[in-house]
């Protein structure tokens, strides 16, 4: 269909399920086992209710927000995906281009299809990229990595510390296909006896071994900010804090790693209750089942500094980079509508009194 007739992430879904080759489908869409903390992403935003404020003069409103001091004119951005060339012949070139057309951030990953000198050239000057991390069992490929993405100007560095093993992922690992690799990290995903699992052969170089221990040689091999990706406690927001990272993100792999674990909402309404002052005193990301614009005003309101966005949009590469701006648009849009009907007309003047969270306040 012509792109114009799309006007959701869910219609960028569908036709997605439907075009995709059944591998792509299957790597991008699956979860593991279960698919209990997958749906659960999802949902959690649906119980979070608004408390909507009226009569404020809405007419402007402005959703521009920076992240760790680098300005982009949405409070979202792209989350780290693998393998993006599955999806159209240009990948993580289409997200780079969308991304840098809409003024959003994008978070390449660790496992992208294109060499990372390639995708940054894609974009335009002063667009920020940062580089989700996966640390290599031989650590010098990871130095290595580490010192181009400085060279080629990456901003952070999001360092993913809740997939040392990939899940089990079921619709992945029954499909076989042809193999695919990637030039950032090296890792090439086949097909092996056990089925064509790409995720669980992508995985294979990641370091089993990572600790807190590790964070100041990330630090000073990358001399660049740090975000540990994938916190899902306050106990380890508090220790994340205490290590003197510059950002967390909330994230459970959108749902890809351990099956049954908590939604990434719920994690930040945890904080509220057990650390409240760390919100002065990090950045916060969230990621996992964001879908609409009102999700991604709820994760703002509670707290969060900037929203990730994962498979809508892969599935909008359907469209190349016309697809990542027009989700983009779409998000925008219906982030505005939410912030005007909620009575706010800046993202900064969010707060948590605009939701009612009694749905969830006994979880
Ligand atoms: C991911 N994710 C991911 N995360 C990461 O740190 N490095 C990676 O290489 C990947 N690869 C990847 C591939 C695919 C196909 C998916 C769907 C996800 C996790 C991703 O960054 C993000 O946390 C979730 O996708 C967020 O959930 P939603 O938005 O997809 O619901």
């Amino acid at each position: 269909p012509p792109i114009h007739k799309l006007i959701s992430a869910y219609d960028f879904e569908a036709l997605a399920a439907a075009t995709f080759t059944p591998k792509a489908w299957a790597f991008y869409s699956s979860a593991a086992t279960d698919l209990v903390t997958h749906t659960a992403n999802r949902n959690f935003f649906r119980r979070l209710m608004f408390r909507p404020r009226v009569m404020r003069n809405v007419k402007d409103v402005s959703t521009r927000r920076s992240i760790l001091g680098f300005n982009n004119e949405v409070p979202f951005f792209i989350s780290p995906a693998a393998m993006a060339r599955l999806a159209h012949p240009e990948g993580e070139l289409a997200l780079a281009r969308g991304a840098a057309r809409e003024g959003m951030a994008y978070c390449v990953s660790s496992n992208a299809s294109f060499p990372l000198a390639s995708i940054i050239n894609a974009g335009v000057d002063d667009q920020t990229f940062f580089l989700q991390l996966y640390v290599n069992s031989e650590r010098e490929k990871t130095a290595i990595l580490l010192q181009k993405a400085k060279e080629l100007g990456i901003r952070a560095i999001f360092v993913t510390v809740d997939a040392h093993v990939p899940g089990k992922r079921e619709a992945d690992e029954r499909i076989a296909a042809e193999a695919v690799a990637s030039p950032v990290s090296g890792a090439v995903a086949s097909n092996d006896k056990k089925g064509g699992g790409m995720g669980r052969l992508m995985a294979q170089y990641v370091d089993k071994t990572l600790s807190w221990d590790d964070i100041p040689w990330i630090r000073e091999t990358s001399q660049l900010p740090i975000v540990l990706k994938g916190i899902q406690s306050a106990a380890d927001a508090m220790k994340a804090v205490a290590c003197g990272v510059d950002g967390i993100m909330l994230s459970n792999h959108g749902g890809r790693s351990l099956d049954t674990a908590q939604p990434s909402m719920l994690t930040l309404l945890e904080l509220h209750r057990i650390c409240p002052d760390i919100f002065g005193k990090v950045e916060i990301y969230i990621d996992g089942g964001v879908t609409r614009g009102a999700d991604i005003l709820k994760a703002i309101a509670l707290g969060a500094t900037a929203v990730g966005v994962g498979r809508p949009y892969l599935y909008s590469l359907a469209y190349g980079d016309e697809g990542v701006s027009h989700l983009t648009q779409i998000l925008k849009d219906e982030l505005e509508t939410s912030m005007r009907l909620s009575g706010i007309t800046d993202v900064d003047q969010a707060h948590p009194g605009l939701i009612n969270t009694q749905d969830v306040d006994h979880l």
